[in-house]
Parts: C-alpha cells; structure tokens; sequence
C-alpha cells in the first residue's frame, strides 16, 4: 500500500464534557474530509487547541500550552493552528487574543468549529479516508451557554446566553451516533432543566428525553448537569420510569450555607436542596447523585465550610467534584475579596476528598458479591472497563470483545475509586 499521504490533526482537550463531545466530532467532520488523526503534537499539519478558563489554573496550563507553540509555528509555518473553546469566548474580536498571540491562524467561539472546517483548503477526495470506531458513550450537546449568572462563573460570559437545540436536530445526532455504533449517549447542557424554554412549544428535556429513548440501537441515556433551583417533578417521573435511562443525576450543590449560596447567585437553600434529594430518592429508588462543591469562596467561614461537609455526610453522594475558588476576572465575585487563605481551601478541599474516599469505599463495599449490570467501552491493559447505571467504573478480566455490551457482573473486588468483577452467569 502506498504510503499515507493524508494531512494529519492533532487535537489538545482540556475542560467539561462540552469540549470533549467537540472535540470528538471536530476530529470525525476531518477525517470525513480526508484528514488523519496523528498521535504527536509537532509533526501535525493541523493543530487545535480546545480550551478551558473555568479556574485559573485552567486558564494558565491554556496560556502556557499556547506560548509554547509559539516556536512550533515558527519551526512550521505551514502548519494551521487553531484555538477554539471557553479561552476564545462568543466575541473573539473583543478581546487581545489575536495581538497577544499573532501567531494563531484562527480563533473560534466554543463549539463553532464548523467555522474552522469551511476554512481549510479543500482536499482531493480520498479512498483513504476511514473513520475510526466510534466509541461506546458519546455526548450530545442539548443546548449552549447559561443564564444563572453564579456570581463566580466565567461561563455565561464565555459561552453565552442560553440557546437549546431543536428537538429534531438532537434525535437525528443521536439516531447517527447510534448508527455508528454508540450505544450509551449523555445530553449535555449547563442547566439542562430549562431546555427548550426557549424554543416554539417549549418541548421540556422529559419529552426529549422520552423520543431519544426511542432511538433503536441505544440502550442507555444520561443528561447533565442539572440545577437545584430548577429540576421539575416532570424530568424526577421521565429518569424513573424510562428504563434506559441511568438512575444517575448530577446535581451541583456548591455550597450547604445559606449565606454563601445567597453569595453565590444559586437560588436555593442547603434545605430545599435536601428537600429535592429526598424527592428524587424516593421516586428513583438507588439513584446516584453526584455533585460540584467550590471550598472557600470570598467570605466562606470555617462553620460555613462546615455546613457543606454537614450536607455532604447526610446525602452520601457517589461522586464530588470539588475546587477551592478561583476568582474569574468579568464576573460579580470577583469584585469580592478573595479573603480564604490558600492553604485554608487546600485544607477544605482535601476534606471534602477524604469524605468521599470513605463514603464511595463504604458504598461500594456494601456490592460486594451483588450482580450489577455494566455497559463495556474498551480494554485496557487486558481488562475490560465498563460503567454501572450509576456511572462507578467496573474492570472485568473476560474474554472479549465486550465493547458495547450490556453483562451482568458479580462485584468481586471494590475500592474507593473502582470496582472489579467476573460476568455473573
Ligand atoms: N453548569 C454546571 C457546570 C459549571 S462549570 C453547573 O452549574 O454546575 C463546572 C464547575 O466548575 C462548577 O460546578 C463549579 O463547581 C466549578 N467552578 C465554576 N467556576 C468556578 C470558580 N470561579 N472557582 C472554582 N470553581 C469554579
Ligand atoms: Fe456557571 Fe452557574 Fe451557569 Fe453552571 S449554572 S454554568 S455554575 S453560571
Ligand atoms: Fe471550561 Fe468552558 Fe467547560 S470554561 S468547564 S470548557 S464551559
């Protein structure tokens, strides 16, 4: 066979589920087009960075990647590069990036990265052109931007206000995901709870919901991230009653003072909070609530911190993704002293990590020896990794292939982070 002559691309994630689910379809509308996915960042034709400013460390490792390709356009001018994501934001023109960093070939608001496949040069039509196996879970962008305004939030600004995707153009993605192969698909919006109020006929996401589970092909469905203030009984009777829908609902708490989340622009109490888990619980019976947890926003006091930890002892969440407060320059907290020292949040932070760590080994320990239905994605070095409907990672040391199946398995082993297991039967 002659020699690959195809350009290759190298695509540099980093940052939520949204950038990822991008990422992944960026790289399919290239190879569709005849370009190669390369595993090396210097030798690549094209290069894109898909970037994150959601903490300032984020922003940072972004800034740093960036400056250092400063040499690799020098070495290859030929070669295109690319910026696309949160750094960028939905006004590229507004901001100094283009000054700062001449040279970037383009820049690109988050999710426009049709706007970068109508600008490369066309290629010869190729027989080549084979697209990889698609993976097992994929993600489907349900709607963009945000309207809450949490006041430490850079998102809105990055992303937008609020714009849901049609329901038809939703079904026809999955209904092709599904024909690739896709067997698990995860709706993603930043308040998935207010889609579709800003469409005719307001369709809600349970309707959505409803019509993607019909989809032939599918067998599991997951959305995130939801919020508190808005999470309707419609949406809590949908996840109970569909049954490829995953009893998995990430739900970001923030914080569990009152104080702090009036603060925070949240629009709800650490009780109704409490409340709405109780409802959930009870509609959802083994329902797995995850949640996001930022320690030491301006003016959080140790007794405050407390009232977090409190409510996350009560709850009992399977997954926390915690961060000590990062001011984002443009939104109303940062205004606010950011007056909790940095080793008091690192010591918050570590708290609420060793809290979960005892929480999710007790929770998984309680498995042992019970039969779990798990959907297999890939092997890794010589097992099998898979997910519980309750998203927990379970390894299997069958014999495959397992990818994109559906097996019962006896838990044999259980740790904090992951479990392991033989298929029952
Ligand atoms: N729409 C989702 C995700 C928002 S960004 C939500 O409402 O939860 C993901 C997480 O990053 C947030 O949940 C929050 O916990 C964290 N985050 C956002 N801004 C932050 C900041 N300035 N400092 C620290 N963490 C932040
Ligand atoms: Fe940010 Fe709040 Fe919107 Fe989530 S809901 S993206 S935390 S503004
Ligand atoms: Fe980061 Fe933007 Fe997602 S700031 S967390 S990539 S919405």
């Amino acid at each position: 066979m002659a020699r690959d002559s195809r350009p290759t691309f190298f695509i540099w994630t980093v940052g939520c589920q949204m950038n990822v689910g991008d990422s992944r379809r960026l790289a399919e509308s290239l190879e569709a087009r005849g370009y190669r996915a390369s595993d090396r960042l210097d030798s690549a034709d094209l290069l894109v960075l898909n970037t994150c400013v959601v903490r300032q460390s984020a922003e940072e490792r972004v800034l740093g990647r960036l400056s250092s390709l400063k040499s690799f356009k020098e070495r290859r001018p030929e070669a295109l590069l690319a910026v696309m994501g949160c750094l960028v934001g939905i006004e590229p023109e507004a901001s100094d990036l283009a000054t700062r960093f001449p040279y970037v070939d383009h820049w690109l608001p988050p999710s426009a990265y049709e706007a970068l496949l109508a600008r490369l040069p066309e290629l010869p039509m190729s027989s080549e052109a084979a697209v990889g196996p698609s993976p097992v879970s994929r993600y489907v962008t349900i709607m963009r931007g945000c309207n809450n305004f949490c006041s430490y939030c850079i998102v809105p600004y990055r992303r937008g206000l609020e714009h849901s995707r049609p329901p038809e153009e939703v079904l026809e993605e999955c209904a092709e995901l599904a024909a690739l192969g896709a067997r698990e698909i995860t709706l993603l919006g930043q308040n998935v709870d207010s889609y579709g109020q800003d469409l005719p006929g307001r369709p809600t996401l349970a309707e959505l919901l409803h019509r993607v589970h019909e989809i032939p092909g599918l067998l599991r469905l997951r959305f995130l991230t939801n919020h508190p203030k808005d999470m309707s009984p419609d949406l809590i009777e949908a996840v109970a009653s569909l049954p490829r829908v995953c009893e998995h609902i990430e739900l970001p708490l923030q914080s569990g003072s009152d104080e702090i989340l009036r603060r925070m622009n949240r629009h709800y109490t650490a009780e109704q909070y409490l409340r709405l888990v109780e409802r959930v619980r009870r509609s959802i019976p083994g329902v797995a609530l995850a949640t996001d947890i930022i320690v030491g926003f301006p003016g959080e006091t140790r007794a405050q911190f407390e009232e977090t930890y409190a409510v996350l002892e009560t709850v009992g969440f399977s997954a926390i993704h915690v961060a000590c407060y990062s001011p984002r320059q443009g939104t109303a907290a940062a205004r606010l002293p950011d007056d909790v020292p940095a080793e008091e949040k690192e010591a918050r932070r570590a708290m609420v990590e060793e809290l979960l760590e005892r929480q999710s080994a007790e929770a998984n320990a309680a498995l042992l020896g019970q039969s779990l239905e798990v959907l297999f994605e890939e092997e890794v070095r010589g097992k099998w990794r898979g997910r519980t409907r309750g998203n927990a990672l379970v390894f299997c040391a069958a014999e495959g292939p397992l990818a994109g199946r559906l097996i019962d398995v006896r838990i044999t082993w259980a740790g904090p982070w992951s479990m392991q297991g033989e298929p029952a039967r």
